[in-house]
């Protein structure tokens, strides 16, 4: 209910003759859903997906898809793991960080859509990184100074996950991450790093929804008034 309630109303910013960015995970999958619904109805988009998986997606419901152009995108919408009050977020538990990252900081404004068990007061958990398989002992050694143990993530038959990319995703547990962007800037320094999953000073708004399907909407450092209420002044409670 959360997720859905988030993916629709996110898909309500979408405008005529945009173009998306469609993030990867099953709260996007909502917004993807919703858009192609919006889509369906006569709307005008072209989008970019983040993942094979999103453009399967956005494929079936009939959103012509592009490469990332130059210019960006207008608005890319995406689903996070741990979202904290500035919107710092820690993303990648689907693996597809690296191109999220690169269709967030294209778009024009960045939108975060998470169901509410994904606030916290401080960033703190799982950070993934994506890196190259070349070097993987040494890239880890060295991920492994900054204040984690990192392991390589692993799928169902225990072999290491690929990216869509065609690379690793080695995990480290920081538990609460006392300076964010210190280790984002610790852990972009390795070589063999290809990108991590703390997404800082990028998204511009967070839509978050209770279960109940309750939505707010908060910008950095702040949660915003609800909407307007829609009912005309006769229909009001008093
Ligand atoms: C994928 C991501 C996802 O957006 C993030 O993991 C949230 O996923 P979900 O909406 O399934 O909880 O970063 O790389």
């Amino acid at each position: 209910m959360a997720k859905r309630a988030v993916g629709e109303a996110a898909a309500l910013l979408v405008e005529d003759g945009m173009t998306v960015g469609l993030g990867t995970g099953t709260t996007a999958r909502w917004f993807i859903e919703a858009v192609g619904a919006r889509v369906a109805d006569g709307l005008h988009v072209t989008a970019v997906a983040t993942s094979l998986a999103s453009a399967t997606l956005a494929e079936r419901h009939h959103i012509p898809l592009l490469e990332l152009e130059g210019r960006g995108v207008d608005l890319a919408v995406d689903g996070a793991d741990v979202v904290d009050p500035d919107l710092r977020l820690i993303k990648g538990r689907g693996a597809a960080l690296v191109r999220e990252r690169i269709v967030a900081s294209a778009a024009a404004r960045f939108v975060v859509i998470a169901d509410e068990s994904k606030l916290r007061p401080g960033l703190a958990g799982v950070v993934p990184v994506e890196l190259l398989g070349f070097g993987v002992h040494r890239t880890m050694a060295l991920l492994g100074r900054t204040g984690a143990p990192f392991t390589l993530r692993l799928d169902a038959n225990g072999l290491p996950v690929r990216t869509d990319n065609g690379n690793l995703i080695a995990e480290g547990d920081f538990g609460a991450i006392a300076d964010p962007e210190g280790l984002a800037a610790e852990i972009d320094a390795i070589p063999g790093v290809v990108g991590h999953g703390l997404f800082l000073g990028m998204a511009a708004l967070a839509i978050v929804a209770d279960g109940a399907g309750a939505v707010t909407r908060m910008e950095p450092g702040r949660v915003l008034p609800p909407y307007p209420d829609p009912r005309p002044h006769d229909e009001e409670v008093t």
